[in-house]
């Protein structure tokens, strides 16, 4: 299996940017302990951060045909993004969003996500833990494909 790890705006400076809401962790941290739950499954792990929404599109288009699965941080892209979101939807394979904080509970404007119509669900307000948590639904939701697939 090959996931894509993809990472939107602003968090490459995790542990620095609002630890209070973020936490401390850093984006190489946090990449380094996906990259290891990845190994222990099998699983390819390409991991790509940016802050512009048209390398995040031009990198899934790279991807196109290429990967099984993609688990995505939007970051602010979360909220308007529509060129991602299409760029997600036109890879048809099962996407996971994942938030570091609890969207839900900050301001009404994060409450809106354009990018979850096109997942196959969300792991939010869990800090790192929730990639490791979406990498493993996501490998789960491919293993139950899989078996349905064979029948
Ligand atoms: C975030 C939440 C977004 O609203 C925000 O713009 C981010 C980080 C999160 O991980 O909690 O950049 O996606």
């Amino acid at each position: 299996m090959r996931v894509l790890l993809l990472h939107g705006p602003n968090l490459n400076i995790l542990g620095k940017r609002k630890p209070e809401v973020y936490g401390h962790t850093t984006m190489k941290q946090t990449n380094d302990m996906v990259r290891a739950r990845a190994e222990v499954l099998d699983c390819e792990l390409v991991v790509f951060q940016s802050n512009h929404e048209g390398d995040l599109v031009d990198h899934l288009h790279r991807y196109l045909g290429e990967c099984d699965g993609v688990v995505i941080n939007p970051g602010a892209l979360t909220h308007y993004g529509i060129s991602l979101r299409e760029a997600l939807e036109a890879i048809t394979v099962p996407v996971v969003e994942v938030h570091l904080s609890n969207i839900h509970a900050r301001e009404e404007w994060r409450r809106l996500s354009v990018i979850s119509p096109v997942t196959i669900g969300q792991v939010i307000g869990f800090g790192p833990h929730g990639y490791i948590a979406a990498l493993e639904l996501l490998l789960a939701y491919l293993a139950d494909a899989q078996r349905v697939e064979r029948g």
